[in-house]
């Protein structure tokens, strides 16, 4: 993906820029030219991302012939993962990425609400606020779908109409903890148009992606996927593997069964971490 040239839609190159295109006022939504169309901080995040990470996997599946290769997740919600997972930070790995906070790389534990500043925790503190932000974004602040996705932000609308508790945090600390703190806007994690070009992007993005899928698994009964017809037929243009340009709609992504695949079935420590 890496060695494609930069014009060829599956490069690496191309694929960080998807990212950018959607968000930082690149595009107007389709039939009103004027208004920033922004996928983040509402109700698109969840569904947006995951149609990213679908074709990003998909193209990176065949151009290495393995149709089952599927995009790791960055556990950073159980203590094991919660440090910069080794195999992105092999300065000799593709999967490395020279833009971000050199001070945060192993063995150094990740602040899931971090602000910019260096909190003063042992490890075990560490952890242990962690997993309590976990239990808050994901239980406390998200007992219902309009709760738990964001707000609603239809065509036509002003951007960024508030995002969910997840969206909020730990999505966006994760960021800004990665991300470079001696460039000027904290590239490549700490901001959007850049955040693709850290091949960790796609692991961060695929454990939110999984918390989505966690999420309607905590409940089954109230946690369910939203209605409202402008969610549902939200749609996206993406590049496939062939690369041909597609559409694709909310309502495509929601039983990631259909995408062909599956989060492996790993301990939630932080449902028990209840304040
Ligand atoms: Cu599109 Cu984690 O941001």
């Amino acid at each position: 993906m890496k060695a494609l040239p930069a014009d060829d839609p599956r490069s690496f190159a191309a694929q960080a820029s998807v990212h950018c295109a959607y968000c930082d006022g690149s595009y107007s939504p389709e039939g009103f030219p004027g208004v920033e169309l922004q996928v983040h901080n509402s109700w698109l995040f969840f569904p947006f991302h995951r149609c990213y990470l679908y074709f990003f996997e998909r193209i990176l599946g065949s151009l290495i012939g393995d149709p089952s290769f599927a995009i790791p997740f960055w556990n950073w919600d159980a203590p094991d993962g919660m440090r910069m997972p080794a195999m992105y930070t092999d300065r000799s790995s593709q999967l490395f990425d020279p833009r971000r906070d050199g001070r945060h790389a192993p063995p150094k534990l990740i602040d899931l609400d971090y602000s910019g500043r260096e909190p003063r925790f042992t490890d075990n503190q560490q952890i242990d606020h962690n997993l309590r932000v976990m239990y808050r974004q994901m239980v406390s602040l998200s007992p219902t779908p309009s709760l738990f996705f964001g707000s609603a932000y239809r065509a036509g609308d002003e951007p960024n109409q508030g995002p969910g508790p997840v969206e909020n945090i730990p999505h966006g600390p994760v960021h800004i903890w990665c991300g470079d703190p001696n460039q000027p806007g904290r590239e490549d994690m700490g901001n959007f148009y850049s955040s693709g070009n850290d091949p960790l992007f796609y692991a961060h993005h695929a454990n939110i992606d999984r918390m989505w899928s966690v999420w309607k698994g905590l409940d089954a009964r109230r946690h369910t996927d939203l209605t409202d017809p402008d969610w549902l037929g939200a749609s996206f243009l993406f590049y496939d593997e062939t690369p041909k340009l597609v559409r694709i709609r909310v309502r495509d992504v929601l039983d990631t069964g259909v995408l062909r695949y599956r989060y492996q079935d790993v301990p939630l420590p932080w449902r028990a971490a209840r304040p």
